[in-house]
């Protein structure tokens, strides 16, 4: 079995609360089991510049609950290629890097599991406030970016109330609908607005119209931008239009993505830390560490991959051929599980709000 010296840590794509967390429990787990730990800053861009320096116990102290990274994040088009990997590899073998822990979200892991395949092994942890990592039932982030949603609508709900108006909210998500859906239960909105169930304005508008009616003063309407850009801001004025109620709209953006971390975050990262430095040091490899009904596990990067695009119904040809039968029975029901699991969130808060 590979003998692990030096291991690196890096935090690449969109940052997350939580991600100094899981660098924190990637460098003292290391540390603990008598492995080295270098720093790589800037994601894959300090990798394949050589802006690295080693990470001590103490480098990682007080940063628990910061927001934000200390190692920094970039996107880095460069690693894409296999010219720009070769200079990564390179400075791995330079410093001495016998494998890396890399933490973000699904284009990282991509990033991974080239790097294992060319000789780095990577094992990756899930870090984003989207939660659209299929294979994982949490990503790191996600618990706070929700935590900041409503806090900020409890705030706008305020002057709403006393305004008499209604606020439409975008919140971030990319594709998915997971952060719009939960914080429009949990602060009382009117309407939520996601991809991945179909919308009708007109309905949004009676709802609001007929409530209004009957002496409701403040609306809060939360949307995803997975439904596009344009949608919230048409809606808004839409809904003041119809109703006659006065809409303001908010655009929540990377606001809710700095922060400190909260305690389920600071938690999961923890455990994923601990858990992604000993998988490597195991001579575990190009797999995700996942939470699944409260366990942490291991899944690989590729079976990740490939139920997150089957999920999201954005499969490319070829993609199936790595997966065995057994497997793809697997995650059709997992697909199912996590379909009816968001179909019983939107019925919650279809039914209680009003
Ligand atoms: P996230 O990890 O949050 O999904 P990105 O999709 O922006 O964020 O990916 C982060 C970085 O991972 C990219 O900037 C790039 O350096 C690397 N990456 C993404 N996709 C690939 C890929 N197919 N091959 C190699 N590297 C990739
Ligand atoms: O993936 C995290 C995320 O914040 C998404 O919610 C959002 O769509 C995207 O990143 C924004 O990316 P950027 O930071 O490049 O503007």
């Amino acid at each position: 079995m590979k003998e692990f010296k030096r291991i690196g840590v890096l935090t690449s794509g969109g940052d997350a609360p939580g991600m100094n967390a899981a660098v924190r429990a990637v460098c003292r787990t290391a540390l603990t089991r008598g492995v080295e730990v270098m720093a790589i800053y800037r994601g894959y861009s300090g990798l394949i510049e050589g802006d690295i320096k080693p990470l001590e116990i103490r480098d990682v102290s007080n940063i628990i609950n910061k927001g934000g990274t200390i190692l920094y994040s970039d996107r880095c088009p460069e690693f894409k290629t296999k010219e720009g990997r070769a200079k990564a590899i390179d400075n791995c073998r330079r410093f001495g890097i016998d494998g890396i822990v890399v933490i973000g979200g699904d284009g990282t892991f991509q990033g991974a599991t080239k790097l294992t395949e060319e000789g780095v092994p990577c094992i990756g942890i899930p870090a984003t406030i989207d939660n659209d990592i299929t294979s994982t039932d949490n990503t790191i982030g996600f618990d706070t970016a929700m935590n900041t949603v409503i806090e900020l609508v409890d705030k706008l709900r305020d002057t709403c109330e006393s305004h008499a108006r209604c606020n439409v909210v975008e919140v971030m998500g990319r594709g998915a609908g997971d952060i719009a859906l939960n914080t429009a239960i949990a602060s009382g909105a009117t309407a939520v607005v996601v991809p991945e169930f179909p919308h009708d304005d007109n309905s949004i508008c009676k709802r609001i119209k007929k409530a209004r009616e009957l002496g409701k003063r403040n609306f809060i309407v939360i949307v995803s931008e997975g439904v596009g850009h344009e949608y919230a801001p048409a809606l808004a004025q839409k809904i003041q239009e119809e109703t006659g109620v006065e809409t303001k709209f908010a655009r929540l953006a990377h606001i809710v993505r700095g922060g400190n971390p909260t305690l389920a975050d600071r938690i999961l990262a923890s455990k994923m830390g601990v858990y992604a430095v000993e998988e490597l040091l195991r001579g575990n490899s190009n797999k995700v560490i996942c939470e699944r009904n409260g366990d942490i596990c291991a899944v690989s990067i590729n079976y990740s991959h490939v139920l997150d695009a089957m999920y999201k119904d954005k499969l490319k040809e070829g993609e199936l051929e790595s997966i065995t039968a057994e497997e793809l029975e697997i995650m059709k029901a997992e697909i199912e599980e996590k379909k009816s699991e968001l179909l019983a969130l939107y019925t919650v808060e279809n039914k209680i709000n009003l």
